[in-house]
């Protein structure tokens, strides 16, 4: 009788018997898949796991906070909480194009997991949290096989590069496999039915040159977004759900004054694998409410759009 318990135990003593007494590292992003595979480790080997966590100036607001936080204080993880905003911003700074953006932080976040890593002596694994689907399908997410749309960011090449060798405890289960194991291993349920956040963050989402202006505007934004959806039960009967900060301004009222001010753009889609994705069909109510919340509730923006588009033709991310 196969039960997510059994195979918890499994999957410690596996973990025990490859790693030995022999450090391990693991970049935490607060995504399920990392979140789970960290706490396994954790549970496995304790204090012979180190995590790093990068913060890019990307994250939306209070992720950080939340994700050290329930990490560190809350499981008692050795937590390294990588505070590299300034390098990441600064490297982007006049940046708009989609790819360069992507393979900028791509690089850096090679560059920075690894000039953390160097500091954790005698180091030897490096812990992935890479799936069955992953495994089976060498396939980018929103790629073909001969046709790459979107650079994707992820660790991949490093542990050869490093010197180390992987260690990949997820690699037979299928995402809701992994949902079933983060509850087993105590991870709050809110934890465990995050809608995924791309590596890039909200770089992806502000359209046309970063500024820390926008992302502190686009924050504000997307927190009322969710707050929305949350106080409405629709969280978990969507796929993805945010915010995207448009390049342009444009001119409203408010009060007796004149505004010019960013426009932004909601997005909401269902979906079963990120592949293919329809819009989700928010009532005019929940959008007209919501709307007008982020327009009186944010400086800095006053119009707001629903994006409409499905994927194909759009993708899911504006970038
Ligand atoms: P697109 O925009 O390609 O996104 O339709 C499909 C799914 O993939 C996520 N995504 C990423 N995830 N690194 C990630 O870890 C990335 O570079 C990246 N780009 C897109 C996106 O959020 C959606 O869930």
């Amino acid at each position: 009788d196969w039960t997510m318990g059994a195979y918890r135990e499994e999957a410690i003593a596996k973990i025990r018997e490859q790693v030995g007494d022999a450090k391990v590292i693991c970049a935490l992003s607060g995504g399920v898949d990392s979140s789970v595979a960290a706490a396994l480790l954790h549970e496995a080997i304790g204090e012979q796991l180190t995590c790093v966590f990068v913060d890019h100036g990307l994250l939306r607001l209070h992720e950080a906070e939340e994700v050290v936080g329930m990490f560190r204080d809350h499981m008692n993880l050795q937590v390294i909480h990588a505070q590299e905003q300034d390098l990441f911003l600064g490297e982007l700074e006049g940046v708009s194009d989609p790819e360069v953006k992507r393979k900028t932080i791509g690089k850096l976040f090679i560059d920075v997991f690894q000039k953390y890593a160097d500091q954790i002596d005698g180091a030897e694994y490096l812990a992935q949290g890479t799936l069955y689907p992953d495994v089976i399908e060498s396939v980018s997410f929103s790629g073909g096989p001969s046709v790459t749309i979107k650079s994707h960011h992820n660790v991949g090449g490093l542990p050869e590069k490093m010197g180390l060798k992987l260690v990949e405890p997820l690699r037979e289960l299928f995402k809701d496999e992994v949902r079933a194991l983060g509850h087993e291993l105590g991870l709050p349920a809110s934890f465990i039915g995050r809608h995924p956040f791309p590596g890039p963050g909200l770089a992806i989402r502000c359209p046309g040159e970063i500024t820390r202006e926008k992302l502190e505007i686009l924050r504000k934004a997307d927190a009322i977004y969710i707050d929305q959806i949350r106080k409405h039960g629709l969280y978990d009967e969507i796929w993805q759900a945010f915010v995207a900060i448009l390049p342009v301004r444009t001119v409203g009222v408010m009060g007796d004054g004149r505004t010019y001010d960013y426009a932004c753009a909601l997005r909401a889609v269902t979906s079963v694998d990120g592949m293919t994705a329809d819009y989700y069909p928010f009532s005019h109510e929940f959008l007209g409410e919501t709307a007008t919340r982020i327009i009186n509730e944010v400086k800095g923006i006053n119009r707001c759009t629903y994006d409409i588009t499905s994927k194909p033709p759009g993708t899911i991310e504006w970038e």
